[in-house]
């Protein structure tokens, strides 16, 4: 029989990735949803952030549901691509078809991070997003700003999520 070894550590992750660490793992909470033009709603929510230690990135899906019927609603993956200079760059493609290429920064100190649109791809109404987060007693929080052709930048979503 093979004795048992020490206890394994996770392997560290790869420098770049390690300031923003805070995010790494599973995440599931609840959202609610509202902008001028629409109904306010409610969802369910699931986050991972992973990556692998010999790659300075991190993969981030996502995926939502309805609250009362669990239905699924807007799903979303892409990758977090920390720079040496500090700041971040994220790519996402969202079940509607848009894209975004976000840039921003992190504070690994408060564990938040705040990103804005660079970029948006085959949207028909959005001009601008913006998302910060944050995580406090090990709860990830977020505000997923929008702007379209008709309202100016403002809350599209809010979400709590614990670690799972
Ligand atoms: C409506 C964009 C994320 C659910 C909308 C509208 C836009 C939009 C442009 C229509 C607003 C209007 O007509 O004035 C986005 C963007 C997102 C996002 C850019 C991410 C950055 C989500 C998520 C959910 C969601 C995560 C579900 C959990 C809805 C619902 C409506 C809506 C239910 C109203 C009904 C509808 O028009 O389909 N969103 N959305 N959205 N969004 Fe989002």
């Amino acid at each position: 029989m093979e004795a048992a070894g020490p206890p394994t550590q996770p392997p560290a992750p790869h420098p770049l990735v390690a300031p923003l660490s805070f995010l790494l793992g599973k995440w599931r909470g609840e959202g609610e949803g509202t902008f001028p033009s629409i109904v306010p709603f409610r969802y369910g929510e699931e986050i991972l952030f992973s990556h692998h230690p010999s790659k300075p990135v991190i993969s981030y899906t996502q995926r939502t549901w309805k609250a009362a019927s669990g239905d699924p609603m807007h799903a979303e993956s892409g990758y977090w691509r920390p720079r040496p200079d500090g700041s971040v760059e994220v790519v996402i493609a969202q079940s509607t078809g848009l894209t975004e290429v976000q840039t921003g920064s992190y504070d690994s100190e408060k564990k938040t991070v705040t990103l804005q649109s660079e970029l948006i791809g085959n949207a028909a109404k959005v001009k601008q997003i913006t998302r910060a987060f944050q995580v406090v007693d090990g709860e990830l929080s977020y505000v997923v700003q929008m702007a379209t052709i008709t309202n100016s930048l403002q809350p599209h979503l809010k979400a709590l999520l614990k670690r799972i």
